[in-house]
This record gives structure tokens, sequence and C-alpha cells, in this order.
């Protein structure tokens, strides 16, 4: 990733990691580090740090870490060139031209044309004599001409080669419409639509670029929906369907549906804030992208079982991703489409109230628990009184617990204080095991344990850590380097990754370069984190002379005991070296 290094130090220092982090998380100062909660993974006591002297990131929770380019990259969902231009932009500098390979930047652009192209095609075809069907289909399901230009709907007609020649025609590659999903291609070459005979529901990200497309079959066929799969610009795990409409909706809750259709239908009747997930489970990555626009998710997902499971699961997520969350039911067991259709101008009226009735998680969640209890019987009394400590023990807020406690005592007449108790018991349980979690998590990023890097490091756990600290000293101290490579070679570091390390440090110090400054480009962002915890990490920071010294001696030991396991086949000549080195790190 060839760009000039000058102007990579140059966004670096114009784009203070702390400022550019704040504008999408809360920051605190600690010592000399600033601390929040991570935004990639749900955490409820802050282990990501900012490092201001280095200008980076690391997260002790989960691991991730790397500079200001990384964090851009991971929180936009951004490549490295694209997230270089976004810091370029913000601190109003020009991108150098043509100094660097831009060419996973420009099939993306082209990707996003032919998405435009393409969602512009399947509208107007919906308005054509051959789209009729398509048309038909969405006015049967009570949506308004109004409503599928808002969602820009279309039609994707049953002629295989339809799109394809359009966008052919209008100088789209293969290579480019494939890429796009929009297309598959032949063995000989030739490239067919990838959605036929379906109506079409463009996918929108929160720039306005269309990234991808539902598609839904008319009939009973199956399978119903076929959705782009993940392209270079578009990962289903990490986007919203509508969620372009309802970041501007001026209120700070989303409605979260099951599919497409429930979302316009939503829409239509006055709601702007309703989103869908992409024909697959809430993901992490989703809660945490809803908190960046709501304070609350409303969830309103089918009363059948599948929607029930998904509704526990996304309690979850969202619980943890610190929103509030309510839980719509909708009369007689109806999905909130089937609910609107025919209501016209009473939906909105009839939905806002259903809303409204709406208890939050917790309700819901010991509702459930209620009806699958009897609890005129004392068994079924304390089997129910047990269950629901244990869901108000798993939340934190004690006003939630108080309040509870006093109606589930009203409702089994067992005394608030038992039922307090009870569920202190639960309490304390969980404290301890969610700190145990915490701890072991930390610990294995701390260590380096599990480590996929550096998987040599279980067999060679002293050299591993005596090259890190070599690591981390030489970055933090470039001028020793000499000091360093005089008594080191490269052949002496033993575990794969800290060698490619330790060669690419010491040939950028050689340079004259800024150790870490090209981290992020040269490096993936599993490597980059792996870096940063390594020159973030304690041992890094307390290290000395002394430290230094010792550690080369350890690599030179354990080198020279490496030969020496040898020597049984090794030749004269060898063996005169190996008896050398050993003497030598005697010394
Ligand atoms: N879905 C999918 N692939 C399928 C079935 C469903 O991707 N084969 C996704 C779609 O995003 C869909 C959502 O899951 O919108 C919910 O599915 P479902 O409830 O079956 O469909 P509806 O959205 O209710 O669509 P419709 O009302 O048209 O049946
Ligand atoms: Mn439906």
């Amino acid at each position: 990733m060839a760009l000039p290094e000058g102007f990579i130090a140059e966004i670096k220092d114009r784009n203070d990691i702390t400022d550019v982090a704040s504008s999408y998380m809360n920051l605190k100062r600690r010592g000399r580090n600033m601390v929040g909660l991570c935004p990639f993974h749900s955490e409820k006591t802050p282990s990501f740090n900012i490092y201001t002297e280095n200008g980076s990131f690391y997260c002790f929770g989960c691991g991730v870490g790397g500079d200001v380019i990384t964090f851009i990259m991971k929180i936009e969902n951004l490549d490295y060139i694209d997230a270089v231009k976004l810091l370029a932009q913000r601190c109003g500098l020009n991108m150098p031209e043509d100094s660097y390979d831009d060419s996973m930047s420009a099939l993306r652009k082209r990707i996003y044309e032919a998405n435009r192209e393409a969602a512009r095609f399947f509208y107007k075809s919906l308005y054509s004599p051959q789209g009729r069907k398509g048309l038909d289909y969405f006015h049967g399901r009570a949506l308004s001409d109004r409503t599928i230009r808002h969602f820009g709907l279309g039609y994707a007609d049953e002629n295989p080669y339809t799109l394809c020649n359009h966008l052919e025609a209008l100088g789209f590659k293969k290579s480019e419409i494939v890429a796009a999903n929009l297309a598959f291609q032949r063995d000989n070459g030739n490239i067919f639509d990838r959605f036929r005979d379906r109506v079409m529901f463009p996918i929108i990200d929160l720039k306005g670029n269309v990234i991808a497309f539902g598609g839904r079959i008319m009939t009973d066929q199956k399978p119903k929906y076929l959705n782009t799969s993940d392209t270079p610009v578009f990962k289903k795990s990490a986007n919203l369907f509508s969620l372009n409409n309802a970041k501007n909706s001026g209120v700070k809750s989303l409605i979260l549906c099951e599919g497409y259709m429930d979302v316009i239908a939503v829409n239509q009747a006055g709601f702007q804030n309703a989103v869908a997930t992409l024909g697959t489970a809430l993901t992490q990555e989703q809660a945490l992208l809803m908190k960046r626009y709501a304070d609350e998710v409303i969830i309103c997902y089918d009363s059948d079982e599948a929607g029930q499971k998904a509704t526990a699961r996304a309690i979850e997520l969202l619980r943890n991703a610190g929103l509030l969350i309510k839980v719509i039911t909708i009369p007689d067991g109806k999905d909130p489409d089937e609910f609107l259709r025919n209501r016209g101008a009473e939906g909105h009226d009839a939905f806002l109230n259903v809303i409204e009735r709406s208890g939050n998680d917790l309700e819901y969640r010991l509702q459930k628990l209620r009806r699958s209890y009897d609890i005129s019987q004392t068994d079924g009394k304390v089997a129910y009184l047990n269950e629901a400590v244990k869901i108000l023990a798993s939340i934190d807020n004690s006003i939630e617990q108080d309040i509870y406690i006093s109606k589930l005592s009203k409702e089994t007449e067992v005394s608030t204080d038992a039922v307090k108790q009870q569920m202190n018991k639960y309490k304390k349980r969980k404290r301890y095991s969610d700190k145990k979690t915490e701890f072991r998590n930390i610990r294995q990023n701390l260590s380096g344990r599990n480590d996929k890097l550096n998987p040599e490091r279980y067999k060679k756990p002293r050299s591993t850590v005596a090259e890190e600290s070599l690591i981390a000293y030489m970055i933090n101290h470039p001028d020793k380097l000499g000091y360093i490579s005089s008594r080191i070679d490269e052949g002496k570091i033993q575990t794969e990754f800290n060698r490619k390390l330790y060669v690419y440090f010491s040939e950028r110090i050689k340079n004259g370069y800024d150790p870490l400054s090209s981290v992020s480009g040269d490096f993936t962002q599993e490597e980059t984190a792996g870096i940063y915890r390594i020159v973030n990490s304690d041992f890094a920071r307390m290290a000395t002379e002394e430290t230094l010294r010792e550690n080369i001696e350890v690599i030179n030991e354990e080198y020279a005991k490496l030969k020496t396991a040898d020597a049984a086949n090794a030749t004269y000549d060898e063996i005169a070296e190996m008896l050398r080195m050993l003497r030598d790190s005697h010394k």
C-alpha cells in the first residue's frame, strides 16, 4: 500500500486519535491514557485504551488495536485507502495522486454505480408492461406508489440477461457486474442475472449508496427471498435495512422488525424509524450500530416460535449494547405488515397504541415465564419465583429490580424481603461469574494465549516473551537498533511472526522512518492489533537497558539450546560453531 511515508505521518499528526475517537464514543482520562467502553464489543467496564504518546489504541477485552487509521477502518467499515481518504478530508489534506494502489477503491466505486443503475432499472421496469405483475403484487400488499418510490422498490424480469445487457451497454465490465453480485458467471465466461422474476428491495447505506438487494419471489416457491451475498461494499452482518431513513426520523428509538415488508408497512403508517436485519439473525455489530443512532429499540418480531427465539436473542444483544428495550406483541399473532394492511389511515394510531401498550424487555420475559407455571401450587410458585429472580439478577438497574420485586411479591404473596434475598444470592453468583469471565478474557488477550498470530508461543514461551520485549524496546527506542543488531540477528528470532516483525522494524529504523507509522497499512488488522498489544504492554513500558540486555541473553541462550538439541546430527564444523555460541551466550 504505497502511500508516501510523509503523507501518512502528516495524516496521523493532524488527526489526533483521541479527537477522532471522541466523536464516536465517550472517553475519560486515566493517567496518561484515555479509556472508554469499547465500541467494538459489548462491555460494562471500560477495557478500551487510547495511548496518547504513540497515537494508538488497544482493547484488553476483545483484543482489537491499532492506530487512528485502524480505528476508522473498523468503526466506519472501510478499507485502508478509504479510511485514509476520510481522515485526509477531515483535516483538509488532498490525497497524493497516483502514488498508491487504488484498485480496490475503484472497484468499490464501480459496484456502487452498478447497484445504483440496477436500482433505477428495476424501478423503471416496475412501471413498464413487463413489470405489471410486480406492481400489482406491491399494490396487492397495500403499498402506495409514494411508498414504492420512497424505497425505490422494483422488479427484475424473467429474462436472465436483461440487467446484464443493460449494464454492459452502459459500459460496466462483466467482472464488475459479477463483483456486485448482480450476475453469475458461467464457465464459458458469459454472465446472467442473479435476480429473475422477483420484486426488488434495494438496501441503502447511511451515505445513500445502494449496497445490495433483496428480491422476493411472488409465488410460494422457495427461496422466498434472495439477498446479495457479501461483496466489497456489503457485509450483511454489519448493515440494517432502512437505517438510512431511520437515522433521519428525529426520534432516538428504532423499531426492529423481522422483514423488509414489515419495515416498509410500518414506514407507510408514519413511523420512519423502523429497521430490519438482512436475512440473518441480529448480530452484536448491528446492536452496536443501533446504539450509535438510538437510545431505545422496540423489538417487533413475529409471535411464532422462531420470532420468540429471535426476540430472546435480540434482548440479550441489545441489553449488552446498553440500549433500552421494549417488546411489542401484536394482537392475534400477526406480523406488523399484516396488522397494518387494510387499516389504511387508522394504521398509525393503531400501531402507536400497540407500541404504547408494549412492556419493556423485563416485563416481556417475566410474562413469558409466568405463563409456564401454575402459581396456585406451592411447587409452581417456588419454581416461578426462582426463575424470575434469576432474570432480575441479570440486569444492572437496581430501580428496575426494586419495582419488579414488589410486583413479584404481590403476585405470589411472598414477602419482598424473601424475594430480594433470593435475588441477591443470584446477583452475587452472577457478579462472580461475570468477573471471572472478564478476567479470563483479559488475561487471554494480555498473555496472547490462543495466539493465532504466533502459534509457536506454546512451544517456545521463553523465547517468545523475550522477542516481544526486544521488539517493543526497539520500536520505543529506535536509536538502540545498532546496539541490538550487533548482538542479535534475525536468524536467532525463533518464532516466525516475531521474526517478521524484527525484520520489518529494523528495516524501517535503518531507513530513518518512524517505526510505527505505516503498520496499519503494511499488516492485516489482526497483525496490527498484535503489534499494538506488544508495544503498549506493561513489559514494554517498563523496559530498561537492563531488561534489554537480559532479553538479548535469553534469545541467545534459547537459540543455543535449540542448536545443542540438534548436535546429535551435526557435522564437526556445526558443532564447533555451536560451542562457540554456547560460550558466547554465557560470557
Ligand atoms: N429472509 C431471507 N431469506 C428467506 C426468507 C426470509 O432473507 N428465504 C429474510 C428477509 O429479510 C425477510 C425476513 O427474513 O424480510 C423475514 O422473513 P419472513 O417473515 O418469511 O418474510 P416477510 O418479510 O414477512 O415477507 P412477506 O411478508 O413478503 O412474506
Ligand atoms: Mn410478512
